[in-house]
């Protein structure tokens, strides 16, 4: 029986046995066979999800994949409960998740963290899962698998973009990926949601918006991005609100779309959410498929 304390931090036996000097060396010897999982199988490998802004879609889709391709995902979800509330930042938060050796890094926040300056600095691939006002990449490639997938194609499609395009990043990431696949986009609202230099068609009057295109999608009102208060409630939703007043403006094959979350009499209300055009929800499912699609990729693909 040892003499030490029970209490000692190596006594981890119940039975108050030190443990011996080699069992502490297999130990070690095990800790070091285990530091490098198989690349070859996904059995006891991790995905680390960062979310450091909220999210439901992004996060249990992501989380979704991940289990189906046989990944746990290791999730923090905001300050609460982890050392960010301790003040640690959302940079060392990454750096060491990372430090655990997870396959992937999937990452969201605002503008202030440098996403691309991380996934530089540490040894997996790290995913943009929403970046502040700069991209959510996920997202718009979800919109347009969703419309690629009801209409055979996305060429040619015409997307109004109907809100709060200057705080969004969903519209970022669009601004890219038509330029990549060959639609088209017009913006509507009003002047102070708009880009200050968009580059794009502009439609005052949503009614004209809507004749141009193919395709409408709403977009929230980014209240938690705006400087001095947001435009909202019965006016937005009056001149620029799909509801049961601009329904019958839309074409009988028009698709809906909208990125979540909705809030509903402002930029969407139920009738529009619920209409037989409307994707909103197969945008979400689709979500889980192109966000596995990509760790596989990432998994495939390594660092790059
Ligand atoms: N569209 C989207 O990013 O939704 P969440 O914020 O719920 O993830």
């Amino acid at each position: 029986m040892s003499s030490r304390s029970p209490n000692s931090l190596i006594d981890l036996k119940p039975n108050n046995q030190l443990c011996s000097r080699q069992e502490i060396l297999h130990l070690f010897s095990t800790v070091q066979k285990n530091a490098k999982p198989d690349p070859a199988q996904n059995l006891g490998r991790t995905a680390a999800l960062v979310f450091l802004e909220a999210s439901t879609r992004t996060r249990l889709s992501f989380e979704t994949a991940c289990v189906r391709l046989g990944l746990h995902p290791l999730i923090v979800s905001g300050k609460s409960g982890t050392s960010l509330e301790k003040g640690e930042t959302g940079r060392d938060t990454i750096h060491n998740v990372a430090a655990m050796n997870p396959a992937v890094v999937i990452v969201r926040s605002g503008d202030d963290l440098d996403q691309e300056k991380i996934a530089d600095e540490i040894q997996m691939p790290l995913l943009n899962a929403g970046w502040g006002k700069k991209g959510h990449p996920t997202q718009a490639l979800l919109d347009a698998y969703t419309i690629w997938n009801r209409r055979g194609r996305i060429e040619g499609e015409k997307i109004l973009i109907v809100g709060d395009v200057r705080h969004s990043r969903v519209a970022s990431s669009h601004f890219e990926l038509a330029q990549i696949l060959g639609y088209e986009i017009a913006l509507c609202g009003p002047e102070e949601y708009l880009p200050e230099t968009a580059g794009f068609k502009t439609f005052a009057d949503l009614r004209e918006g809507l004749q141009w295109s193919t395709s409408v999608m709403a977009l929230r009102v980014q209240t938690e991005r705006h400087a001095g208060g947001a435009k909202m409630g019965r006016d937005y939703a009056e001149i620029y609100g799909l509801n049961l007043r601009s329904l019958p403006l839309l074409k009988k094959d028009h698709l809906i779309l909208h990125p979540g979350p909705v809030n509903y009499g402002v930029e969407i209300d139920e009738a529009a959410y619920r209409d037989s055009r409307s994707v909103i929800l197969e945008q979400v499912t689709n979500g889980v498929g192109i966000r596995q699609a990509l760790v596989a990729r990432a998994l495939e693909g390594g660092k790059r």
